[in-house]
């Protein structure tokens, strides 16, 4: 139903969508002084240089015109090796579809396989996009509560009692946004055999799959339940390439051909040099080495974050196997995660996102990423302790 804004109508699908709280914090906190944000969602690190270059290349050598919808065939053949090399999956060519990023996998996903009244199971806390998606989608999102006590990972029975005859998908992201739980083997195979049984997609958004700590593993989903999952994964993260706008979704290949032809539409294809350093970034070596160095200054800053933590009276860290968040209990501080994370901004300056950001389940925890510098990360916590000691 159109409504009016200001003196404009607009669709009414448009008021369905909630901006991100996210940003409404980050708007208040660049109007202060000296701020520290430990809010971001994104690598503080630089490209690869080979990456890079190989983008500069392709402009030169005339990488400027429209590609295939789907890709072009050399990244699209990239990735199904990348598969084969690092799981020992075959993931065909024709599987997989290049994309804006992750967030328009997800989004065409949504698109392609729900429709009014279908219902799709979302994780609560979640990353923010699925429950926008599927308002938009006009599907129903049906929240399914993640608890501190069972690692932030789904209970398979609890998700069978929120299967309907109208349920359709449920999304799952590990190593995830926001908690940094990394999914169970036999979880995995669990909402793999009920996605089997009951018919239902599986939406597995899996950006942070190279981010794993203490000897943690990744599990692609396509691996179970191949033939029901619509993988979602991005260069973003993995390549600290967010600006880029570059990933790709993996599906069966008729779901893929469906989703081509939004797809074709909606961006018509991933700007072509973008798509040839892509395969750069799975095929070279050096990109390879930058992930690794990346995942090891992660894995420093997670430790020297959750030591600190400790330390700090009224908030306990679940500890993170995955991605570059910390998800942190402040119930005993008797504040609301919102309260809280506006408090620590006045007080502290310091930005962190409260957990409610995510779903309503997120409340009593907030959100600190540790995508930033060692020296911005100890400024950090020395403001946070003070500010907890003083309460
Ligand atoms: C879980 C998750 N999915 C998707 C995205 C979107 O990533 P992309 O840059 O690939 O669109 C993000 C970004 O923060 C994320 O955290």
């Amino acid at each position: 139903m159109r409504y009016k804004k200001h003196k404009y109508f607009v669709a009414g699908r448009i008021n369905l969508i909630q901006r991100s709280k996210i940003r409404e914090l980050f708007e208040r906190a660049s109007k202060m002084q000296n701020v520290i944000s430990l809010g971001i969602g994104e690598p503080d690190f630089e490209t690869p240089q080979n990456i890079k270059e190989a983008a500069k290349r392709a402009l030169d050598e005339g990488w400027t015109h429209y590609t295939p919808n789907a890709g072009i065939p050399e990244l699209r053949e990239a990735v199904s090796d990348y598969y084969k090399n690092h799981y020992g999956l075959d993931v065909p060519a024709e599987r997989v579809i290049v994309t804006a990023g992750a967030y328009e996998a997800t989004y065409l996903a949504f698109e392609t396989l729900l429709e009014d009244g279908d219902e799709v199971i979302i994780p609560d806390p979640a990353f923010v996009c699925y429950v926008e998606d599927a308002k938009v989608a006009e599907a129903k999102p049906v929240r399914l509560p993640l608890k501190e006590e069972n690692g932030f990972q789904p209970d398979p029975d609890e998700l069978l009692e929120l299967i309907t005859k109208r349920t359709r998908m449920i999304v799952i992201n590990y190593p995830n946004n926001p908690t940094g739980a990394v999914l169970d083997e036999e979880v995995a195979r669990a909402i793999a055999d009920i996605a089997q049984d009951y018919n239902i997609y599986i939406l597995s958004d899996e950006p942070y799959e190279h981010f794993l700590y203490d000897g943690a593993k990744h599990i692609p989903m396509i691996r179970y339940a191949p033939d029901n999952t619509i993988l979602a994964n991005s260069f973003s993260k993995t390549f600290a390439m967010t600006g880029w706008r570059l990933g790709f979704a993996i599906a069966p290949e008729e779901i893929i051909r469906d989703m081509i032809k939004l797809h074709a539409y909606i961006i018509g294809n991933v700007a072509s040099f973008v798509q040839v350093a892509g395969v750069a970034a799975l095929r070279e070596e050096a990109s390879w080495k930058a992930v690794e160095e990346m995942r090891r200054e992660y894995a420093e800053r997670r430790k020297f974050v959750l030591e600190h933590l400790k330390e700090m009276p009224y908030i306990t860290a679940f500890e993170p196997k995955g991605a570059f968040y910390i998800f942190a209990n402040i119930k005993d501080t008797g504040m609301k995660s919102e309260e809280f994370a506006e408090w620590l901004l006045e007080r502290a300056k310091v930005v962190v996102i409260p957990g409610t950001a995510f779903g309503p389940n997120g409340e009593g925890y907030i959100r600190i990423s540790y995508a930033t510098s060692k020296e911005k990360l100890l400024e950090a916590m020395e403001r946070m302790k003070k500010a907890l000691e003083e309460l």
